[in-house]
């Protein structure tokens, strides 16, 4: 592999600009090229970020060169197909949420890492920051002692023209609604910082919006370490929020922001007695790069050989089981326990099982 990573865009839309801006910080990557079916789109972008050049197809584009590292901005229902091409290409591949639509296609991605050697992660940038990193350290040593109650909520807001994309709002191409679409973020986060989860119990609706898929769904979940979380995911939330508050045994951890994060988002407050912790807390590394920045820069240096690829596919594993048992269990009304969805479980083929448009409607 050479020191500057030949990397192509695949999906040229809205994230994409943050893929391409978030690139564009490396010395180690060059953008080589953009693949988008939209012509309108395909230009704009390639002119906007310099990309030498454009394919409407990704398989034109690995017919005519061999790129080092894939970006996959893509719709979700294509994830997959399109990681497996490009690890058969050789070429490293980072890829959006949700990474794939199911247990059954991540283990299809793995069987493409271990056939080519090339490595897969997904896009996790919320792990990323100074302050979750440095949050998860803390936690990992044990500092604010063991994790009891949990509030995991994304409260975001989603109108009509937002689901007039033709992808969006549907099983087979968004693959769900805010469980696997926005929410997908704070859990995955919640799981990174606290661990093993072993049961899920879940409720799930199509309330307010015209979409096959739902637009809220509840969930509590038990860790191994014992501890209790509530989550929810919406679409239908005037007043935008994500919010993330632990409950420690000697502190309270909590997250209040949207879509970005600042170090002012995070508060700690410590049960009586154990005030230092404050003083560890607040050594804050500032702000600096973006997420995308950093996970993107740090897996670059992985696929040069420098250091471990994080988001691996046993990282995103923990999300995606936890998302496919949510569904199921939400459409069965049983608890889900972890690791339960197995090959011949229509939960495995799919994170959303067989459930069909409406599913969810009252
Ligand atoms: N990490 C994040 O914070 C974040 C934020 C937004 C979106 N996303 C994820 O990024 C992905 C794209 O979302 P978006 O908001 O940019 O959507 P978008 O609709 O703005 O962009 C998707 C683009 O992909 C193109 N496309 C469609 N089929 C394609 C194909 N087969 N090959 C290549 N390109 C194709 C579309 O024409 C469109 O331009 C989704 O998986 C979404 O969940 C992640």
């Amino acid at each position: 592999m050479t020191a500057v990573l030949d990397t192509v865009i695949v999906g040229a839309g809205q994230v994409a600009q943050a893929h391409a801006r978030a690139l564009a910080a490396s010395p180690h990557v060059r953008l080589a090229a953009v693949v988008e079916p939209d012509p309108v789109a395909r230009e704009a972008f390639a002119r906007r970020h310099g990309a030498p050049a454009a394919y409407a197809d990704l398989d034109t584009l690995l017919t005519a060169m061999r790129p080092d590292l894939a970006h996959i901005c893509s719709p979700p229902g294509v994830h997959a197909d399109q990681a497996i091409a490009c690890l058969d290409a050789g070429a490293w591949v980072m890829c959006e949420k949700p990474l794939c639509g199911g247990l059954a296609e991540l283990d299809r991605i793995a069987a493409a890492e271990r056939r080519s050697g090339a490595r897969c992660a997904g896009v996790a940038q919320w792990r990323f920051s100074p302050r979750t990193q440095r949050l998860r350290d803390l936690i990992d040593r044990q500092a604010f002692g063991r994790p009891l109650a949990v509030s995991v909520e994304t409260a975001w807001f989603r109108d009509e023209a937002y689901y007039a994309a033709p992808w969006r709002g549907r099983w087979e191409s968004e693959l769900g609604g805010p469980t696997v679409g926005v929410g997908i973020h704070l859990m995955d986060l919640a799981l990174w910082l606290l661990g093993d989860w072993v049961d899920v119990a879940a409720l799930a609706s199509t309330l307010d919006r015209e979409i096959d898929v739902e637009d809220v769904s509840v969930a509590a979940v038990r860790f191994a370490s014992g501890a209790l979380a509530t989550v929810v995911n919406s679409v239908l939330s005037p007043r935008e929020e994500s919010r993330l508050r632990i409950d420690f045994q000697y502190a309270t951890v909590e997250f209040n922001a949207l879509y970005s994060e600042a170090p002012g988002d995070w508060r700690l407050t410590a049960r009586p007695g154990y005030e230092p912790l404050l003083s560890a807390w607040e050594r804050e590394a500032g702000a600096g790069p973006s997420r995308m920045t950093r996970q993107f820069g740090r897996f670059a240096s992985a696929a040069l050989g420098e250091g471990d690829v994080e988001v691996s596919l046993d990282e995103v594993r923990p999300v995606l089981d936890l998302v496919s048992s949510l569904y199921k269990s939400a459409a069965t009304g049983n608890v889900v326990r972890r690791g339960s969805i197995a090959p011949g479980d229509p939960f495995y083929a799919r994170v959303s099982g067989d459930l069909g448009p409406g599913a969810f409607r009252p």
